[in-house]
């Protein structure tokens, strides 16, 4: 019967992919709820990283059925490329496999156009978007202007109607700011022949998951994006257009609150960050640089989708505990806890100092945030490798004391805790 929702605790790339997958082990279902392919979630096993951006991290399962949600944004093109390319990996993806709800909004190459020309029209104040269309769909959607995946079930002729007609109304704004607009024709060609693949996949997903969850199937919600990031309770206006906090997996899915069992936070051992924005506990130099890695791994700090480097500090607890009380986290998982051996001393900000004042949590505004100084508290680093512990009597005392004192502060279980980016390298806690 229950549902699990798995969140990011900060601004993405915390290691969803890699937990999701840990967790679909024992699920039956699990259902993206909310972003697009402006997602980059990592599974690694067996020496193969698959890196997803449309399609849910249950998919390495074969037992598994994987769901794409309404709270979804979808470029049709590209989510045929993906299930392509996972294909030729030797991964089966069926329509009993993948089921993509009617009601996600579709991405033109129109809301392309228009990200990067609000990006390039916004100079040095630009969010750092990801280009893929995210914030123009969603614009859609809520003026109710949008274009739907359901779309795709009408008659060939209609669906072109309907692209042409939105992709010419971004041609509008366009012209507007002097950038070339597109030819909607052609461009709406490659979405026909998507749209042909893709329709015997598309669904209601909310009767869907309505009627797996009353046969008593476990049904994994997998988020994208962030807590920081979510357009009401993150960091505005630096954030995605979507809600990646635990409401947006309801009405993203479509299924009811009592439904829910337990909401797991999943949080980096440290920060980052890409794009712009805030980031009260960013470093630079050699610091960072140990953080984020040189890029010869597949888990340095470098973002999946864009490849950009990504902005790197110590762990921002205060950040933590406003996302256990956005969220009601029931639980913190937290990854990357390897990278941190060799540091002699470790640090957690444990609250923010604005203007004199001492702040538990983020403040509102991004101007009291970019003011915040935070409180730091020391702790002592271990210098042993942790990849190949999995028992959390295997750690170090001071990692354990390190997670000790996360889960304390922002007083909230921590009961797993993931030492290397394969689907074993995790330590349970009682295990
Ligand atoms: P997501 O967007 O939240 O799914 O996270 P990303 O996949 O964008 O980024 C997380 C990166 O960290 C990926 O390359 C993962 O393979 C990697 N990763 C996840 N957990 C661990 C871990 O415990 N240790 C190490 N070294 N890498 C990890
Ligand atoms: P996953 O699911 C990290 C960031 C972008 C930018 C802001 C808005 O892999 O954790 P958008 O293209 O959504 O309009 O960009 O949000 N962003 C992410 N950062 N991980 C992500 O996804 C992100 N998706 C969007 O960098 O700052
Ligand atoms: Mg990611």
């Amino acid at each position: 019967m229950p549902i699990t929702i798995i969140i990011g605790a900060q601004w993405g790339d915390e290691g969803k992919g890699r937990v999701v997958d840990w967790l679909a082990a024992s699920a039956d279902i699990v259902a993206r709820y909310a972003g697009g392919d402006n997602a980059g979630h990592t599974v690694a096993l067996d020496g193969e990283v698959y890196k997803l951006h449309l399609v849910p991290s249950g998919i390495l399962h074969s037992d598994v059925v994987s769901v794409m949600g309404n709270g979804m944004v979808i470029n049709p093109v590209n989510l045929v490329r993906e299930i392509k390319a996972l294909r030729n990996l030797g991964l089966s993806i069926t329509p009993e496999r993948l089921v993509i709800s009617a009601r996600a909004h579709i991405i033109t190459p129109g809301h392309i156009a228009l990200d990067k020309a609000k990006e390039m029209s916004l100079g040095d104040a630009k969010i750092g978007t990801t280009l893929r269309g995210i914030g123009p769909a969603y614009l859609d959607k809520t003026g109710r202007a949008g274009i739907r995946t359901g779309d795709m079930l009408l008659d060939v002729e209609e669906f072109a109607d309907r692209l042409v007609t939105g992709i010419e109304a971004t041609n509008t704004e366009l012209g507007r700011q002097g950038i070339g607009t597109l030819d909607a024709r052609e461009a709406a060609g490659e979405y026909l022949e998507a749209a042909a693949f893709l329709k015997p996949f598309i669904k209601d997903v909310s009767i869907f998951l309505d009627q797996a969850l009353k046969a008593g199937k476990n049904v994994v919600c997998e988020g994208a994006q962030g807590t920081m990031l979510d357009v009401d309770h993150g960091s505005y206006p630096f954030v995605t257009s979507s809600s990646p906090t635990a409401g947006g997996a309801l009405t993203g899915l479509g299924v009811g609150p009592l439904f829910v069992e337990k909401v797991l936070g999943v949080a980096k051992a440290f920060s980052t960050r890409v794009g712009g924005g805030p980031m009260p506990t960013e470093l630079d130099g050699e610091l960072a640089q140990r953080l984020r890695g040189s890029g010869a791994n597949f888990w340095d700090e470098f973002g999946t989708t864009t490849g950009r480097p990504r902005r790197c500090g110590w762990l921002d607890v205060a950040m933590l505990r406003y996302a256990a009380s956005v969220n009601g986290l029931s639980e913190i998982m937290l990854t990357k806890l390897d990278i941190l051996s060799g540091f002699d001393e470790l640090k957690l900000a444990t609250a923010y100092e604005i203007d004199g004042v001492r702040h538990e949590y983020p403040p509102v505004t991004n101007e009291e945030l970019e003011r915040a100084k935070p409180v730091y508290e020391s702790l002592p680093g271990w210098r042993e490798e942790i990849s190949g512990c999995r028992h959390f009597s295997d750690l170090p005392k001071a990692a354990q004391a390190y997670v000790s004192r996360v889960s304390e502060l922002c007083d909230v279980p921590i009961n797993s805790v993931s030492v290397g980016p394969e689907r074993d390298q995790l330590v349970l806690r009682g295990a």
